[in-house]
């Protein structure tokens, strides 16, 4: 099975616990190479184009509050399987709702202040890590 990547982000929650090298060790240990990482602090019309998707819904204002309150931690995941393996491992966006030894349920605070996001689907990692990383990272 080929390889491919993923964009994961430790959020601002996890970081400002100190918590990125745990979580960045918890990816390693399941199989996931770092291809790119970037430590840095988002805009809010970084944040704004990122989550799009979500433009209008009721947490979206929070959501970009949130998110670009403290540094993030971007990187660029590599695996089989990555997208759909990842979010396996992130576990449910709720922790209250996230299966037992998946990052959200060990390291989330809230359903808003959830440690991590991974890419949600094929189109959505292309999307996500081109934006951050550049279309060279794409390279598999
Ligand atoms: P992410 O994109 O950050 O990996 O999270 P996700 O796919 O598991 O969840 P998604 O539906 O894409 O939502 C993006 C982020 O918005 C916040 N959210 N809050 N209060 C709410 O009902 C609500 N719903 C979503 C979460 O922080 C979620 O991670
Ligand atoms: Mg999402």
């Amino acid at each position: 099975m080929a390889l491919d990547r993923t964009l994961f982000i430790v959020k601002p929650d996890a970081v400002a616990r100190n918590l990125i090298g745990r979580i960045l060790a918890h990816v390693e240990d399941k199989g996931f190479r770092i291809a790119e990482a970037r430590f840095t602090r988002l805009t809010r019309e970084q944040c704004q184009e990122f989550y799009a998707e979500h433009l209008g819904k009721p947490f979206f204002n929070e959501l970009v509050d949130f998110m670009t309150s403290g540094p993030v931690m971007l990187t660029c995941l590599e695996r089989e399987n990555a997208v759909a393996f990842l979010r396996e491992v992130i576990g449910a966006t709720d922790p209250a709702q996230a299966a037992a030894g998946t990052v959200r349920k060990l390291y989330a605070e809230s359903k808003g202040r959830n440690s991590v996001h991974a890419s949600d689907s094929p189109a959505s990692a292309d999307r996500e890590v081109k934006l951050f990383f550049g279309v060279a990272a794409l390279a598999r």
